[in-house]
């Protein structure tokens, strides 16, 4: 049977040009690595903040890697630079507003910045796509929120 094949996203200016660790991505995987068990393969990238690459990147994850789960992390908040959310709505066929609400809602019972996230959640063809904020403590906070509807969404989208 082929693995299945999850990509993480790390989208950071500063990450991006070497000034600064990318700690989301690693986080990103350690915390799949724990929370799943059949075999899966992962597909990294690290990019700037930039709307069309990160557009670029999301469909070539989907429709030549064929992943079935991408998970984006930074770029969720409301700085100018931060665009994330618009890249991922320009790219996904339905928005899953719950997914965004549920991640919110836990957050603030951690962070009351939480509501500065403007996080989304949709699907492209047969792969979901996840933002997640830039910090990698939020990452846990919020694949921990909605995690239990993930497996069971893939399936519907298959
Ligand atoms: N959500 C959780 N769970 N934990 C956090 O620390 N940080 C908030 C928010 N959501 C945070 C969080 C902050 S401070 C910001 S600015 C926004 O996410 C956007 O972060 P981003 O631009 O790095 O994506």
């Amino acid at each position: 049977m082929q693995k299945i094949k999850i990509g993480f996203v790390t989208v950071s200016d500063r990450a991006s040009r070497g000034e600064y660790e990318d700690l989301g991505g690693p986080a990103m995987r350690e915390w799949m690595t724990e929370a799943l068990t059949s075999e899966w393969e992962p597909v990294v990238r690290l990019i700037e903040d930039e709307q069309p690459i990160i557009e670029s990147t999301l469909k070539a994850l989907v429709d030549d890697e064929g992943c079935c789960l991408v998970v984006t992390t930074g770029g969720t908040g409301p700085a100018k630079r931060d665009v994330t959310p618009e890249a991922t709505e320009a790219v996904c066929d339905k928005i899953l507003d719950g997914f965004a609400e549920q991640m919110r809602a836990v957050s603030l019972q951690y962070v009351p910045t939480a509501i500065l996230s403007r996080q989304i959640a949709g699907t492209r063809g047969s792969c979901l796509i996840i933002n997640l904020p830039g910090k990698p403590s939020a990452i846990s906070e919020c694949l921990e929120a909605v995690f239990p509807a993930v497996p069971y969404c893939i399936d519907l989208i298959d």
